[in-house]
């Protein structure tokens, strides 16, 4: 039921793009969605999300809180690559993701999340946070590793890990709002 649901909007979003889109993929019965902020070159490539240096960061984000891959959904707010390309050297590079595309491809995400209904919902970064929080206000600096209760489940605003990878400060702050959600998620009984 869910999965056919799930199927059918990514049917409907190929359809309405006129790019390579990668969809999200995962249990449609989870009860932990990952809602990441857009795809890259290699999950364009590959079809699917967090492959290549974002799916080191899925792996050690899986492994802190004790799951696999196939136990949750991951998924992005756009689902397009958003690029912009190099005067000079004419090759592509990954942009913030704007209003129209956050818009357009935001109401595919937030259509998983009302399919899957899970318990919880960990954003990466401003733009999954805003997304999913309907808050343009919203920022990372402030939200991050405190659960909101939203909806009938739970936000977790994380930094995106891509950001975090040149600032050890921050990629300290990132782990210890992991080991935050595994215990939020063990003292609720949400997994
Ligand atoms: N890859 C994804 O699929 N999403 C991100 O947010 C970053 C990299």
């Amino acid at each position: 039921m869910k999965k056919e649901r799930l199927e059918s909007l990514e049917r409907q979003c190929r359809e309405e793009s006129a790019e390579p889109i990668v969809f999200g993929e995962g249990d449609g019965d989870a009860k932990l969605v990952l809602v990441g902020e857009a795809p890259g070159a290699k999950e364009i490539e590959l079809g699917r999300p967090f492959v290549g240096q974002a799916g080191k960061n899925l792996d050690e984000f899986l492994e802190i809180l004790g799951l696999k891959r196939e136990d949750i959904y991951i998924t992005n707010v756009v689902k397009i690559r958003p690029y912009k390309i190099n005067e000079k050297t004419g090759r592509k590079s990954n942009r913030t993701p704007n209003k129209n595309e956050i818009e357009k491809y935001g109401k595919y995400m937030e259509e998983e999340i009302r399919t899957i209904q899970p318990k919880v919902v960990v954003t990466l970064g401003n733009v999954s946070l805003r997304a999913v929080l309907k808050d343009q206000k919203a920022t990372i600096g402030k939200m991050h590793g405190k659960p909101i209760a939203y909806e009938g489940y739970y936000i977790f605003p994380l930094y995106h890990p891509a950001s975090v990878i040149y600032n050890q400060e921050l990629k300290k702050t990132y782990i210890e709002d992991l080991h935050k959600l595994k215990d939020f998620i063990k003292e609720h009984y949400l997994l």
